[in-house]
């Protein structure tokens, strides 16, 4: 598979984020206030809770069930550390988002 185009600039403002379907997998769009764009996985690899629900500051992305936190830019976790999102490529033509799912899946991690 290849990138598809998922959104325009305009439906994920600079500070926003907002889950799609991308190929039959769900992603979260972050457009961070520096005016990066990152996809990563929709669910929160805690409990499987809409990462969308949560809360943006910055690049660091806080779930608003347990607080678990991630920063957006490398999916990586920040508390727990052991934790990590699936992130995908993202391409940005013209205002176009397109993003690349192939063999990528969601992480889980638990406790
Ligand atoms: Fe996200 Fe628990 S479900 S931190």
């Amino acid at each position: 598979m290849a990138f598809t185009k998922v959104c325009t600039l305009d439906d994920v403002w600079q500070g926003e984020m907002e889950a799609f379907e991308v190929d039959g997998t769900e992603v979260l769009l972050v457009h961070t206030l520096d005016g990066e764009v990152h996809a990563v996985q929709a669910i929160c690899p805690h409990q499987e809770v809409e990462l969308a629900e949560g809360e943006l500051e910055g690049k660091v992305l806080t779930c608003c069930m347990h607080l678990w936190q991630f920063d957006v830019s490398s999916g990586k976790g920040l508390n727990p550390t052991h934790a990590e999102l699936a992130k995908f490529p993202v391409k940005i033509e013209g205002d176009d988002v397109l993003v690349d799912v192939a063999g990528i899946e969601a992480k889980f991690a638990h406790a």
